[in-house]
């Protein structure tokens, strides 16, 4: 049992709980080791940070122990609570992998230092073990807005821009805030200016992958670039803000293939997409709730694998599906959200 903590609920090792050792872990190019699986803390404008709050307490107690985090979910004050109480409960800090985003509206030269150290003062925390750039755009939008909504002086990407935000990252590293430092929401070109401009290069990028949206060309460029790849909205985000879904949008968790691998198994298909991501080699962080989910979540990343036969059906039912499309950050009225992603290979020219 761990004790009480002052901040409320206690923290126990759970009967049922997956044994963190037991659960694989990849090597950043420094040699540090990140859990192969984490929990995902965006509540999808939907979710009371509370919720999630109590989660990250369940989540550690079934054997969790990599967080991703991010000053725009609005909740990093409730889960540095929860972190106290894990760690008043007996889990060393360096047993735990938290990871935070510098929001868009932050990328300033003088705003990434101040912005990072706020996520620390609200995580109860003395380092993160990654801070990552959330997205290569300075543009932003308010929470619950919809796909229609634009930061009135929106921008492109600007890799000279990005740099000076770049070089503040750096910044955190020498100074010991942060162990690692990476990317999200990137694409291979602007990836290669930044592997050849920086200093300290990105650790990891986080990009959605699932079965329907595997980014076969990224994957293996982040692969062969040493960028430990973190797959985020791993089960298709089913329960996503509005502002990212369209019509065209598939299913991964209804997809007969999944479908049938999870019947076989007697697993829900969610946790067949977990398995895949991890077999695979990206890092997933599924986001729940709901202990029962959470736990066959981890408990996907200790069992028996899925078979050869399996991974191949999975390989090829990939839709090239993107559901975080990302509208709100487009900088130019006409543009359609590809525009976002550099999708013939050469970053969009303002
Ligand atoms: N870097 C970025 O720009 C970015 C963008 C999006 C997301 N993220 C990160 O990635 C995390 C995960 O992505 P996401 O939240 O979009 O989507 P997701 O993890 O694909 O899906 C989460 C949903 O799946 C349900 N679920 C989870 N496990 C389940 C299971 N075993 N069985 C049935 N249902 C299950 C959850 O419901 P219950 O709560 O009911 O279990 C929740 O509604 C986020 O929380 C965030 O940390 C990062």
């Amino acid at each position: 049992m761990g004790k009480q903590s002052k901040e409320g609920k206690p923290f126990a090792v759970a009967a049922d709980a997956v044994d963190p050792e037991k659960v694989p872990a990849r090597q950043l190019r420094t040699g540090a080791r990140i859990p192969a699986i984490g929990l995902g803390t965006f509540g999808s404008d939907r979710v009371p940070g509370e919720e999630i709050a109590a989660a990250v307490i369940g989540a550690a107690e079934v054997g969790y122990r990599h967080f991703d985090c991010a000053a725009v979910y609005g909740n990093e004050h409730l889960i540095g609570r929860s972190l106290k109480a894990v760690m008043d409960g007996g889990v060393r800090r360096e047993d735990l992998w938290i990871t935070s985003k510098l929001w868009n509206d932050k990328h300033g030269e003088a705003d990434v230092v101040p912005a990072c150290e706020k996520s620390l003062d609200d995580l109860q925390l003395d380092y993160l073990d990654l801070y990552l750039v959330h997205w290569p755009f300075p543009n932003f939008h308010p929470p619950h807005c919809d796909a229609t909504s634009r930061s009135k002086d929106a921008k492109p990407y600007n890799h000279d821009e990005y740099m000076k935000t770049w070089r503040q990252m750096e910044k955190l590293v020498d100074r010991g805030l942060v162990k690692h430092i990476g990317t999200s929401n990137m694409t291979v070109p602007k990836l290669e200016l930044v592997l050849r401009d920086a200093r300290v290069k990105p650790a990891a990028e986080e990009l959605e992958l699932h079965p329907h949206f595997q980014q076969p060309a990224m994957f293996d460029f982040l692969v062969d670039k040493g960028i430990v790849p973190i797959g985020y909205s791993p089960i298709g985000s089913p329960a996503r803000p509005d502002r990212d879904k369209t019509l065209d949008d598939t299913v991964d968790i209804e997809d007969p293939v999944i479908v049938r691998i999870a019947s076989r198994l007697e697993v829900h298909p969610a946790v067949v997409c977990v398995k895949w991501a991890i077999q695979r080699g990206q890092i997933p962080i599924p986001m729940s709730t709901n202990r029962r989910n959470y736990l066959a979540n981890i408990r996907a990343a200790v069992s028996a694998p899925l078979t050869k036969a399996d991974m191949d059906e999975i390989a090829k039912i990939d839709k090239n599906c993107r559901l975080i499309k990302g509208h709100v950050f487009l900088w130019k009225d006409g543009q359609t959200w590809e525009a976002l992603w550099d999708v013939d290979g050469k970053i969009t020219p303002p």
